[in-house]
């Protein structure tokens, strides 16, 4: 099996941060979401895997490649935001054999070799993957005959046949290249991936599903990336590698090395990347702060801080998206507890 991982598209959802970052490449307790899908895709076995790359092209091929990986990785290149069937007719030529389509920004806690297994075991044409969403008018929905195979795919419906949300996670025969030449464009101009898939079944094709049972997270906003690295902090375990003086660490925490933490305390869990700077500052639970940062006379938590960010006398700060080499420094008062977006490379001066 192939696999194929989507990671172009506009991330407007995410602005200002994507005006500079790739979406898939924004850091969840300090790894790129991106690698989450590769490191999901490797352990189905898959050992040759195509990313489809849009308009920071470079920088995802950097990021990707900056890594070691047991697998050929090539890119292909989507022009425009067309839809996820139409990245799958751009990878045409790659496309030879069965794969796994995974969306570049989505994160499961227990990856897909499970789910990987049903689709070969069953030989299903396609094999789609669906979870329990309190708000399915904002995903593909899943509609259920009486003996639980699919009746029909819904792309965002206003009133949701089911709450069973189809993750963005999907296996193929190579026949999907033909239900993506058949569809026409959505209301929003792009070429569904439901609407393949609604091909395959209206033209008599195998179409299987499996059930997540774990968490699963689509990133496409502030609140899902925070929330996403939440349930990754949850999982990681205890590993300092960094020095501490007058200082109290508390929980399960990652220091890498080179980071000096002075007259501050660090509450679990969190994630500080290496060589980071913290003094006279208190780092509460739900924290993932990048290499190289500088936190001093701050109070932070709940929040990504993106790396070589400096805060110096933030206040109190929770909920927030920091991007990479921001400055945030503070001379008055301001009021407490603050909620920030702040884009790379910004300076906040208080
Ligand atoms: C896409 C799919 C949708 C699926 C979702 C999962 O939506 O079109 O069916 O439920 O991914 O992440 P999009 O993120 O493009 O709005």
């Amino acid at each position: 099996m192939k696999g194929l991982i989507l990671s172009g598209g506009h991330g407007t959802r995410l602005r200002p941060l994507t005006y500079s970052q790739q979406k898939q490449l924004i850091p969840v307790a300090n790894k790129p979401i991106l690698f989450y899908a590769i490191e999901d895709v490797l352990e189905a076995g898959v050992r040759e895997i195509g990313i489809i790359v849009g308009p920071n092209k470079e920088q995802v091929m950097e990021t990707v490649k900056s890594a070691n990986w047991e697998s050929k990785i090539e890119f292909i290149y989507q022009d425009e935001p067309k839809g996820l069937a139409h990245a799958i007719l751009v990878a045409e030529e790659f496309l030879d054999e069965d794969f796994v389509m995974y969306l570049g920004d989505n994160i499961l806690r227990e990856g897909i070799v499970e789910h990987a297994k049903e689709f070969e075991k069953n030989n299903y044409d396609a094999s789609i993957m669906l979870t329990d969403v309190e708000n399915p008018e904002q995903f593909g929905v899943a509609e259920l005959n009486s003996n639980g195979t699919i009746k029909r795919l819904v792309e965002k419906p206003r009133e949701p046949p089911s709450n069973l949300a189809l993750v963005g996670i999907y296996f193929f025969k190579p026949i999907i290249l033909e239900a993506c030449k058949n569809i026409k464009p959505s209301w929003r101009n792009e070429l569904e991936i439901t609407d393949t898939i609604q091909w395959l079944i209206d033209n008599g094709y195998e179409v299987g599903w499996t059930k997540v049972n774990g968490w699963w997270k689509d990133t496409g906003k502030t609140e899902d990336i925070l929330e996403a690295n939440r349930l990754i902090l949850d999982d990681i375990q205890t590993k300092n590698e960094g020095t501490a003086e007058n200082s109290r660490i508390i929980g399960r925490v990652i220091i890498k090395k080179g980071v000096e933490i002075k007259d501050s305390i660090i509450k679990g869990p969190a994630v500080i990347g290496k060589d980071c700077m913290i003094r006279n500052s208190y780092i509460g639970p739900y924290m993932s702060i990048g290499n190289e940062c500088v936190i001093e006379d701050t109070e932070i938590e709940d929040s990504i801080v993106m790396e070589k960010s400096e805060i110096m006398g933030g206040g109190r700060i929770v909920e927030s998206l920091i991007g990479k080499e921001v400055k945030i420094r503070r001379k008055v008062e301001l009021p407490n507890g603050r909620k920030l977006i702040v884009g790379d490379n910004s300076e906040i001066v208080g």
